[in-house]
């Protein structure tokens, strides 16, 4: 039945949480079972999307406010549907994307705390009832994560402390959003080995479409 429809599939969790290897590894071994695969990322994965990319990763951290951030993701991700995503499936390919629209509601609505309500309306604007046929949230212990993405942690000067009660609040939101979003949603436990965190997506993903 399946098999000239793509499905959208999007990774989605902390710093440090191991998505970009996992989408890859995903990727592989859904061209082995036969499926076009288109690998990308947010923000970015068009070229408009990733000049946007640019413009909110790079310079003064102060040059952009919460809710000036979440315009600018939410334009690059746009682009990126338009001329990235929905393309490709409608050829049939699997999408996989490492992060997509939860990343906003978890670190710009949750994190920077724009508000839940705030980063729904400009999703429902900006995509409307489009979603992901699954997301996999890779959950880690906030200190870890960092910890894997600085080498080290210096979890005592404040401005450590501050990242830290951020990144907490955006993982309870992912999990938030994982409650919420039961049927699309998959939390999965990234401190397992990159090995056995590839074999667990892999098999939900087999008794999920390949069964
Ligand atoms: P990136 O270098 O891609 O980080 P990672 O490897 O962790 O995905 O940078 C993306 C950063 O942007 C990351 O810290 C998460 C953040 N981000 C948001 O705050 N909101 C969003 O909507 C998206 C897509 C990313």
């Amino acid at each position: 039945m399946g098999d000239k429809v793509g499905r959208f599939i999007t990774l989605e969790g902390g710093d440090g949480s191991g998505k970009s290897s996992q989408a890859k590894a995903l990727g592989d071994f859904l061209e082995s079972m036969g499926k076009e695969v288109v690998l990308t990322r947010e923000p970015g994965g068009s070229p408009g999307a990733d000049e946007i990319r640019k413009l909110i990763l790079t310079g003064d951290p102060e040059r952009w406010d919460g809710l000036e951030e979440t315009l600018l993701f939410y334009t690059a991700r746009v682009n990126h549907l338009r001329l990235t995503v929905k393309p490709a499936l409608a050829r049939g390919a699997w999408v996989i994307s490492d992060r997509f629209a939860d990343s906003t509601m978890a670190y710009q609505g949750y994190g920077n705390q724009l508000g839940v309500e705030t980063v729904r309306k400009i999703h429902d604007v900006a995509v409307g009832t489009f979603e992901p046929d699954l997301t996999f949230i890779l959950d880690l212990d906030v200190e870890t994560g960092l910890a894997r993405t600085e080498g080290r942690g210096h979890d005592e000067d404040r401005f450590e402390r501050m990242k830290l009660a951020f990144h907490e609040r955006m993982r309870q939101g992912f999990l938030e959003i994982a409650r919420q979003n039961p049927d699309r949603c998959q939390v999965v436990d990234a401190s397992q080995s990159i090995d056995d965190i590839q074999m667990e997506l892999r098999s939900y993903l087999k008794g999920r479409f390949f069964s």
